[in-house]
């Protein structure tokens, strides 16, 4: 037999499809043709399963060679083919008959060795081998854990060519997926290290019940920092559907604990203020690779010094903010990955980084203005809830009893308040109070009296207000109702929520 055909799956962004590899030989001038929309690194493919074959003890087929992969139009990208283009060369050649690979997906990167290497995207490569009626899949050993994670899937892994080959020509078995942790992952930080901060800690408590964007400002060592990291510890758990799609964004990021756990917790991403564009968005050349926003998809995207952020990077978040999907333009067609965050932001008011009041600090009031300014159009113009937040005091710092609430009381209480608004939005096909449209608010049957808004309809009357922040308090309104258990916010609800937002203009 001279032809023979192997599955594989190809990935663009986060969605993968069936590849059928096939293998033709002919007589002729010994060479290898790749065809089938081709990148640069699988003709580099063509290079490493040469070598594979050869270092593994296998015959190179001197004739003619066409690697052809299907679907023709389905851009490829990444070396995960590399194990299927040599076991369908290998079975096109006459040198193994490949019954055992009958319905069976390959994956996997050849090293110039034989050796089979770990590949990007492998549990979105497996979910949609699955929903393809293909339940077997063999991956590189280190991927077999992720691999495992789908239901219903039965995975091998391989450590070399050379085991592949022995496996479809003696049945010499594969290795067995390690079994999945039964232990808990571990904890991240909890408020209860959170001293004192009462302004602080209510309003990551409410960021998270409403789902709404949070700003802290604040002095250098004020616990804005501390405060950000401990807000996934009260977001509730992703459900399954949530937790496979974060997992797979990780997956293909490369950045998945080998441990094969679903990623069960809101994600959290910290990108430095250097970060590039690219490391915020995601790009990169073959497999693309999500950026920071697609890592904290379904969780926290915080950007700490918010302020010293550059301009292009603070632009670059504009658009994915306000769709929850970042684009990627790319030499053949574009990527997309999700990238629905929860930002939060954390500045010092000063560019010197001196407390506000400090005897040494010497900007003018416009350089204040001026530093927090640059974050004002693309993205302060969209966090409901901005504080200020003031260094603890030594006595609550030093006290010796721990009286702050931890994580686990507070995220019962966000659970409860998320539940209340879930229901009261359904019908509008909402969830949370942060997607709630101004308009809605503002009308029956949400509108609140006129006696509870008095001193808003005032700020907003004096100018000191704008339309936008006045929905924006009202909507934080609702949110701590919530919380608190009331069916409706009342006038003290809209107090404490106008204080909730020492932005530019409450
Ligand atoms: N309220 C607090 N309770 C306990 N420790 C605190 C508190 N505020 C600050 N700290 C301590 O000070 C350090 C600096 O806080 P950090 O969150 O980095 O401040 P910021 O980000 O505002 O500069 C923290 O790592 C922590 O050790
Ligand atoms: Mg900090
Ligand atoms: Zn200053």
């Amino acid at each position: 037999m001279s032809y023979a055909r192997v599955h594989c799956v190809g990935l663009v962004g986060v969605t993968g499809h069936v590849v059928q590899v096939e293998a033709d030989l002919a007589p002729g001038l010994p060479a290898v043709v790749v065809s089938g929309l081709p990148d640069t690194a699988l003709h580099e493919a063509r290079d490493r399963v040469r070598a594979a074959v050869v270092n593994s003890g296998q015959r190179w087929p001197n004739r003619r060679i066409t690697i052809n992969l299907l679907p023709a139009d389905l851009p490829k990208f990444g070396s995960a083919f590399d194990l299927a283009i040599a076991a369908a060369l290998l079975g096109g050649a006459g040198e193994l008959a490949l019954t055992a690979l009958d319905r069976v997906v390959l994956l996997g990167e050849l090293g110039l060795d034989g050796t089979v290497r770990p590949v990007r995207g492998v549990l979105p490569m497996v979910t949609a081998a699955v929903r393809a009626g293909l339940d077997r899949v063999v991956v590189p050993a280190e991927n077999a854990a992720e691999a495992a994670m789908i239901p219903g899937v039965r995975v091998r892994g391989v450590d070399t060519l050379h085991r592949l080959v022995g496996f479809v020509r003696d049945g010499t078995p594969l290795l067995e997926p390690p079994t999945p942790p039964t232990s808990p992952p571990p904890d991240g930080p909890d408020l209860a290290d959170v001293a004192g901060q009462s302004l602080g800690r209510r309003a990551v408590e409410v960021a998270a019940a409403g789902g709404h964007h949070l700003a802290l400002l604040g002095p250098p060592g004020a616990g804005k920092t501390m405060l950000a990291e401990r807000l996934p510890s009260i977001l509730p758990e992703l459900d399954d559907g949530a937790a496979l799609e974060v997992t797979a964004l990780h997956s293909i990021a490369g950045r998945l604990p080998a441990d094969g756990r679903l990623l069960r917790r809101p994600p959290f991403q910290a990108p430095h203020h250097t970060a590039t564009v690219a490391s915020l968005v995601g790009g990169g050349s073959g497999l693309a690779r999500p950026g920071a926003l697609s890592l904290a998809h379904r969780g926290v995207l915080f950007l700490d010094e918010a302020a010293e952020f550059g301009k292009n990077a603070l632009e670059a978040l504009r658009q994915p903010l306000e769709s929850g999907r970042v684009r990627l333009t790319r030499s053949r067609g574009g990527t997309e990955f999700p990238a629905r965050v929860q930002l939060v932001l954390a500045a010092n008011p000063c560019p010197c980084a001196k407390p506000a009041g400090d005897s040494h600090c010497e900007c003018t009031p416009l350089a204040r203005r001026r530093y927090l300014g640059r974050l004002s159009g693309p993205l302060l113009d969209r966090i409901d809830v901005q504080v200020t937040v003031q260094p603890v005091r030594a006595a609550e710092l030093m006290a010796t009893e721990s009286t702050s609430e931890s994580s686990a009381v507070v995220a019962a209480r966000v659970t409860t308040a998320r539940a209340a608004a879930a229901h009261r939005w359904r019908p509008l096909g909402l969830n949370l109070n942060a997607e709630v449209p101004g308009p809605v608010l503002r009308r029956p049957p949400w509108r609140l009296p006129l006696s509870d808004t008095a001193e808003l309809r005032a700020r907003l009357d004096r100018g000191s207000l704008s339309a936008r922040g006045f929905d924006r308090v009202v909507r934080l309104a609702w949110t701590i109702a919530d919380l608190d258990g009331r069916d409706r916010p009342g006038r003290d609800d809209v107090l404490e929520a106008t204080g909730l937002r020492t932005g530019e203009e409450s």
